[in-house]
């Protein structure tokens, strides 16, 4: 009957709010210095956004599990060698560290809090 239907739309619409809500959460700041890492040339890998994730610099799905509605940054490494990637999510040239951790913003700002 009709009030089944109803009552399932309004269950998945809940659902879908909860898991991918339309307005996303802060970055939070992971850590305050960048971590370097070894890429592959031409391999892609997942940078963390939500800042959340415990793989930092990469993602983990904590975006995901924690609901912020943020995804991770794909990027594919354009070279084999070690980069400085950006852990305080502040960095204005992501995946890598830019410097801005060393801002008064950054230092000051707690670690798992968003800037
Ligand atoms: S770690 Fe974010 S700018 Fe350096």
């Amino acid at each position: 009957p009709n009030h089944v239907c109803l009552y399932q739309r309004r269950d998945i619409s809940s659902w879908l709010a909860r898991w991918f809500p339309k307005t996303p959460a802060k970055s939070v700041v992971a850590l305050k210095t960048p971590i370097k890492v070894d890429l592959v040339a031409g391999k892609t890998y997942r940078w963390c956004v939500c800042g959340r994730s415990k793989k930092q610099p990469f993602c983990d799905g904590s975006h995901f599990f924690q609901h912020t509605g943020l995804s991770p940054l794909k990027f594919k490494a354009q070279k084999t060698g070690t980069v400085a990637l950006c852990t305080c999510k502040a960095t204005q040239r992501p995946p890598y560290c830019d410097g801005t951790h060393r801002s008064e913003q950054v230092q000051k700002a707690e670690v798992g809090s968003p800037l």
